[in-house]
């Protein structure tokens, strides 16, 4: 069984992945790392040298890859890998357990403060307008990320109990 998160950044999509891979003593594979390995590149590196479309072009290409695998596994996506081209019809195709971690934007942008320097898509926006940023983005994402099989709504808890109700989808 292949066990997909998604969700927008900053929603622990690596940090669950990894331990609900352990927890189902299966693999994890989180698509970013697998990119940024493919590429030889970090992802920051790519959406700077060769742009955004570039990055969406492996993202597709590699998610492909990943999803042709036999084995089981945890697989954490981008947090823009389901809005994107095909990305959302393969994932429901591929027969994959798909798993929406649900935030508030509110969340999402405490989470993301001290982060986004390091996202591509955040680094430029003022802290000031980062909320406003998150809801809009989100709004338009939420089309893509509500065809998961499941929606868990994630504020407000711990990083265990987050792996505990996790767990209970299965
Ligand atoms: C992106 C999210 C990032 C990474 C890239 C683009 C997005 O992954 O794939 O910077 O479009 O939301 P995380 O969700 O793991 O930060």
């Amino acid at each position: 069984m292949k066990i997909i998160l998604i969700g927008y950044m900053g929603s622990g999509k690596s940090t669950l992945g990894r331990a609900l891979a352990t927890a189902k003593n299966i693999s994890f594979v989180d698509l970013d790392v697998y990119i940024a390995e493919r590429e030889k590149c970090s992802v920051p590196d790519i959406f700077k040298n060769k742009g955004e479309i570039y990055f969406r072009k492996k993202e597709a290409l590699y998610l492909q890859e990943v999803l042709q695998k036999e084995e089981d596994m945890v697989l954490s996506l981008g947090g823009g890998t389901p809005c994107f081209g095909n990305n959302m019809p393969l994932i429901k195709a591929s027969g994959a357990v798909s798993i929406y971690l649900k935030y508030q934007p509110q969340t999402l942008t405490q989470r993301l403060l001290q982060e986004k320097d390091h996202r591509p898509l955040l680094a430029e926006i003022k802290e000031i307008d980062l909320e406003e940023f998150i809801r809009k983005h989100l709004f338009d994402r939420n089309p893509y990320y509500a065809q998961a099989t499941h929606i868990i709504a994630m504020d407000g808890l711990t990083p265990d109990q987050s792996l505990q109700k996790l767990l209970t989808v299965f």
